[in-house]
């Protein structure tokens, strides 16, 4: 009887370890928070970020309502803050606490008042208003497991008129070369995006290794 109790407990364990091994993981590459703080901020992959001149390519205006997905450390939010003005919001949506609290931390500090962030789901940003005019992706739709279903939920919290930009590394070029699971053509996102139905306005060639695209309905 003892004997039969155990064979049962193995084979619950067995079968618990192998659910949990097949079980895919909603964030690709993950990494605690406190990782995630010190890569993301390390000055080269800040340098590279060319932050202030890809800002400048949002074209925002004064009053724009933005949607930073997956902010990190919240290394945008200050400029996307100043560009939007006072009259306009930032809304850092990150999946990481950890990583929210950073950003609540960082824009007291500096003053900063038209930041909110926003814990946002696995598969949905999950954004209080309906109301964006720019969805800025940077670094990020490689770790989401289900790309096409998180643009499609994405878009459907623009204004008619709202756009979305994605950053990505060419796959040939920059970042996860040896996973090809992390990585993301400009022609699949292009794909995504226009089952979505958004189509590409602008492409810029501000990185050697990125692709940088801005989408707006079609
Ligand atoms: C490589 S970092 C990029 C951070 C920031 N965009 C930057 O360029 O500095 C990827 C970020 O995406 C976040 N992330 C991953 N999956 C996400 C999801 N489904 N929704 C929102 N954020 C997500 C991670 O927590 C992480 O902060």
């Amino acid at each position: 009887m003892r004997m039969t109790r155990f064979l049962a407990c193995v084979a619950a364990a067995v079968f618990t370890v192998g659910l949990a091994s097949t079980r895919t993981a909603p964030q690709l590459a993950a990494r605690t928070t406190e990782d995630w703080l010190k890569t993301l901020e390390s000055p080269a992959r800040v340098a590279g970020l060319k932050i202030d001149e890809t800002v400048a390519r949002l074209k925002l205006k004064p009053g724009d309502v933005v949607a930073d997905i997956g902010a990190g450390s919240g290394l945008f939010e200050g400029p996307l803050a100043k560009a939007v003005t006072s009259g306009g919001k930032i809304y850092a949506v990150d999946i990481d606490q950890g990583l929210l609290d950073n950003i609540d931390k960082r824009t007291k500090e500096f003053q900063i008042t038209n930041v909110q962030t926003v814990l946002g789901k696995f598969a949905d940003p999950n954004l209080p208003t309906r109301d964006v005019d720019l969805a800025f992706i940077d670094d990020v739709l490689h770790h989401i497991e289900d790309r096409a279903g998180y643009l499609k939920n994405l878009t459907g919290y623009l204004k008619p008129s709202g756009r979305v930009a994605v950053i990505e590394f060419i796959p040939s070029k920059g970042g996860h070369q040896n996973q090809p699971e992390l990585q993301i053509t400009k022609e699949q996102g292009t794909a995504w995006m226009a089952a979505a139905g958004m189509k590409p306005v602008e492409e810029f060639d501000l990185f050697d290794t990125k692709w940088f695209v801005i989408y707006e309905r079609r």
